[in-house]
């Protein structure tokens, strides 16, 4: 099946939907907002839009394979104030479409009528944006074509096969119940994370987990598909099927706006200047985490990692940096494969940090001049081509250096 999205009807910006997520993400996250009441605010139309784009993401129709006669439609209601959206989402081997509006009553002879899920709008972006906890289907109904049952749950319905593969889709996102770990979504999204070069998501699945169902600002440097503009953007779009309540951005120094989605942001910069850096980070940072997948220079990635680790969150902030093997690799890479320990390229640089992860153990005063990173890096965790740093305060003190260092200056 192709992954063509078509969809029919009125249509916003990357941009404007964006901004209307970053609200509903700041009203759903805790119990006490008035999620109604923004979206009286924000439009109860342009709300529906929105949801209704983020379900259609998340529900990956694409994945729907062995559709018997090539389509499968499902009708969505978003109800608010007792007014709301009506789409008809339907899935065919030629890919998604989506129509504003219901096509109830329209089955040619002999065929079911889609099945019609209704939700209140305010409990469909509390489930989409809000944290797990408060997810709940009190006002979602389901029809089921052909019968005469309205029911919450599909699983007390025998279905026909046809239909459940896209109702079951929309009701499992509308649930916030996300199957898939980072390496089917590596794999589905077509990200070289995982595969022949890399196995980065088991690195990533350890350290990313605990933080799944958290607000987050994400970047990442390098969006991929190197000099066409319309290619690219396949591990931002397996960021932002993993972290359902994130807003993604990524860099590329080459101009990938037209991958721009909903809580998908491109922007034009060149990671080897830091003044286009640090215009990106005053007007989009902080960040909860960073990955560095672009140029893989060391220069370059040294170059970001100062200018971009201020802008990561100060406790438990992640800054990740891929292909360390670059740093090794002269030519192409511009790598040190003589000197090791050279700080000006990559792996020489982390191994810098480590000093620093230990700055107050040093005991003599004058060893080098202390980094701001000493006191910021929490942790490293280092494997095999990849580095995952952690923010966070490190002055724990440490008394038997500091006496070492007394003794040291009396002559002891
Ligand atoms: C390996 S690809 C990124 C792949 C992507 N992160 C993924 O996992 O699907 C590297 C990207 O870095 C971009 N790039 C190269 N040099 C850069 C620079 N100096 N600044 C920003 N991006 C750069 C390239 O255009 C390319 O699209």
């Amino acid at each position: 099946m192709t992954t063509v999205m078509e969809r029919v009807g009125r249509q916003q910006s990357a941009e404007a939907s964006t901004e209307v997520i970053r609200r509903l993400l700041a009203a759903t996250s805790t119990p006490d907002n008035d999620v109604a009441a923004t979206i009286d605010h924000l439009g109860a139309e342009q709300t529906a839009h929105v949801l209704l784009d983020e379900i259609v993401f998340r529900s990956r129709f694409e994945e729907v394979t062995s559709l018997p006669d090539g389509r499968a439609s499902l009708v969505l209601r978003l109800v608010h104030r007792e007014r709301g959206l009506t789409a008809t989402i339907s899935v065919g081997a030629k890919g998604t479409y989506v129509h504003d509006g219901s096509t109830e009553g329209t089955a040619p002879d002999g065929e079911l009528q889609p099945p019609i899920v209704s939700q209140e709008m305010s409990e469909v972006a509390q489930a989409l944006y809000g944290p797990r906890e408060l997810v709940s289907a009190a006002t979602r109904t389901i029809q089921w074509p052909g019968r005469e049952i309205v029911a919450r749950s599909l699983r007390r319905l025998p279905p026909p096969p046809l239909y459940y593969a896209v109702a079951q889709r929309v009701v499992r996102v509308l649930d916030r119940r996300e199957p898939a770990d980072l390496t089917e979504l590596a794999v589905r999204c077509g990200t070289d994370k995982w595969g022949a070069l890399h196995q980065y998501p088991q690195h990533y699945e350890r350290h990313f987990a605990p933080l799944r169902d958290r607000r987050l600002t994400i970047l990442e440097i390098g969006i991929g598909g190197y000099d066409d503009p319309e290619k690219g953007g396949a591990s931002l779009r397996m960021w932002k099927q993993f972290f359902p309540r994130a807003l993604i951005y990524g860099i590329d120094i080459v101009d990938k706006r037209p991958l721009d989605a909903p809580r998908l942001t491109t922007v034009t910069a060149d990671q080897s200047k830091p003044e286009q850096l640090i215009a990106f980070a005053e007007r989009h940072g902080p960040f909860d985490i960073v990955i560095d997948d672009g140029s893989h220079i060391s220069q370059d990635v040294i170059t970001t990692f100062r200018h971009l680790f201020p802008y990561v969150r100060p406790t438990g902030g992640l800054y990740v940096i891929e292909d360390l093997h670059t740093a090794y690799w002269p030519g192409v890479f511009h790598g040190n494969d003589t000197d090791l320990s050279d700080p000006n390229y990559t792996v020489g640089f982390l191994k810098t940090l480590i000093d620093g992860l230990h700055h107050e153990e040093f005991l003599s005063s004058d060893a080098r001049e202390p980094l701001a990173t000493d006191t910021q890096i929490k942790g490293m965790h280092l494997y095999r081509n990849i580095a995952v740093i952690e923010k966070g305060s490190n002055i724990e003190g440490s008394p038997v250096a500091h006496m070492l260092r007394e003794a040291r200056t009396s002559g002891q």
